[in-house]
């Protein structure tokens, strides 16, 4: 069966929502959000940073901001379906302890299994860095070069079963240049990143109801 979207509860400065953040690079998007946590009057802050690689950069970002991390790789012992989900397993089961009730992906390269999704369905939530439904998928940047587009951008949408199909809640353009390499599109597009996954992040925590996504019910509901 698959259920609906659960909205969090709405958040305020002296109740900030709690989140977990999970990655898996160098964390650039994570360091500004960090940074934006800083705010005395912001509504959110994270609890548990996860990266699914040992070495990823985004923990160092989390040590000096003083958030409990911890990388979750996966498993050398086992492979194919079973190894994803058993890495899955200590991830859901980490984000559990942590008390997180909104799971950010921010830059985590691995897609998620229905089961993940329908735990967290709504409150579960992604960006990527294209104007979707324009250029889904893990290699955004070659796939909008290739496809001699003038413009592109990033998305930040509720995850669902799907690969970068969920509900969108906000998007930011920025032109492509004929010049344009896969690394100078990402950066520009990364500038657009920090500015618009904090801001979603503050909206949709203060007041999930006001994105207009189709809630089957809110967490207070249940
Ligand atoms: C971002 O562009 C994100 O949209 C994509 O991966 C990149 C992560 O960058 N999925 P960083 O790790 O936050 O620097």
């Amino acid at each position: 069966m698959i259920r609906g979207f659960v909205a969090p509860r709405a958040s305020s400065p002296e109740n900030p929502l709690r989140l977990a953040v999970l990655i898996s690079g160098s964390g650039s998007g994570l360091a500004t959000l960090l940074n934006h946590q800083q705010n005395k009057s912001c509504v959110h802050k994270t609890v548990l940073v996860i990266s699914d690689k040992t070495d990823a950069g985004g923990l160092g970002h989390a040590e000096r901001y003083g958030v409990p991390n911890t990388s979750i790789p996966l498993s050398k012992k086992i492979s194919g379906l079973e190894r994803r989900i058993e890495q899955e397993s200590r991830v859901l089961d980490a984000i559990e302890e942590s008390g997180a009730e909104l799971v950010v992906l921010s830059g985590y390269m691995r897609i998620l299994t229905a089961h993940f999704v329908s735990r967290w369905k709504g409150r579960l939530i992604n960006i990527h860095p294209s104007l979707l439904p324009l250029f889904p998928g893990a290699h955004a940047h070659e796939d909008v070069l290739a496809g001699g587009v003038n413009e592109s951008g990033c998305t930040v949408h509720l995850v669902d079963e799907n690969v970068d199909t969920g509900p969108i809640l906000a998007q930011k353009t920025v032109p492509v240049h004929k010049e344009d390499t896969v690394d100078s599109l990402s950066e520009r597009v990364k500038k657009a990143e920090h500015v618009l996954y904090p801001d979603v992040l503050d909206r949709f925590c203060r007041n999930p109801l006001s994105f207009d996504i189709g809630w089957s019910v809110d967490i207070n509901q249940l």
